[in-house]
């Protein structure tokens, strides 16, 4: 039951959730396809979390491209041994999962702590940050803690050639089931936030802002000083 489900039916069904509604969303709700900003109401703590964050998740994002679509006899044929590979990994991981942590963290105390941007946070923002802060810490904690205390677990041989086989609708799912709970876990929830990027601000990812640096400049102007103005002038 567990191969069945959890590791050839439910990755199939987030998948096509996530392309489906994707496809959906931009062609009927185009205009829905924002990530409204609350840096109007406090700008510092934003920018710092949003860079950090952001930084963060492409340089994850990089690290599982070498962990999970590049196959373990590609580093062997160059020379890169097991441990080597797993030093870079555990060190580079490790730096990009306390960037996104750290991001996310601070994001969600801004979004509690602000009134301001508690009125413009949806229950669909709360549930994407998270989502994203149990994938990203437990990843973090795979990385840095499971790595290096408990073993040093050699996921290029059974979740990645796993992941790859989905894309060949080949899926090994016998591969998963000697892998240590932690990172079935992880992989699970990673595939619930897939299917949940359609009904989220999430979908901002796939927004290449090609035209952002030649778009107009978009003007914000004080309520009260436009008030203003407008007694003055009546
Ligand atoms: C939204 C999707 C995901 C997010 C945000 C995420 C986030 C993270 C983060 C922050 C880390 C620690 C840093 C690193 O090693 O890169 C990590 C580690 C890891 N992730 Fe993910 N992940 C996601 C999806 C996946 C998927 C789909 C898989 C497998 C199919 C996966 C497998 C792993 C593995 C095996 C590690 C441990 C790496 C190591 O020990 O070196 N992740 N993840």
């Amino acid at each position: 039951m567990e191969e069945l489900f959890w590791w050839i039916i439910f990755p199939y069904i987030c998948g096509t959730v996530l392309i489906v509604a994707t496809f959906y969303r931009f062609v009927f709700r185009g205009k829905s396809w924002t990530a409204p900003s609350t840096e109007i109401f406090s700008r510092k703590w934003l920018r710092i979390a949003s860079v950090v964050f952001h930084y963060g998740i492409i340089f994850a994002f990089i690290g599982h491209v070498m962990g999970m679509l590049i196959p373990k006899g590609f580093y062997d044929s160059i020379g890169v041994d097991e441990h080597t590979y797993h030093v870079f990994a555990i060190a580079g991981g490790g730096v990009a999962g306390l960037m996104v942590v750290f991001g996310l963290v601070v994001m969600l105390i801004r979004k509690f702590s602000l009134p301001r941007v508690r009125t413009h946070t949806s229950f669909g923002d709360y549930f994407t940050i998270v989502l994203l802060l149990l994938v990203a810490g437990m990843g973090t904690y795979m990385t840095l803690i499971y790595n290096t205390t408990v073993v040093s677990y050699e996921y290029r041989v059974s979740i990645g050639p796993w992941f790859r086989s989905l894309f060949t609708f080949n899926p090994l799912s016998e591969l998963m089931l000697g892998v240590p709970t932690l990172f079935k876990v992880h992989v699970i929830l990673a595939f619930l936030l897939f299917a949940a990027i359609p009904f989220t601000r999430l979908v901002h990812m796939f927004s290449f802002p090609l035209r952002y640096p030649t778009r107009a400049p978009q003007q914000y102007r004080s309520r009260d000083r436009y008030n203003k103005n407008r007694d003055n002038t009546q």
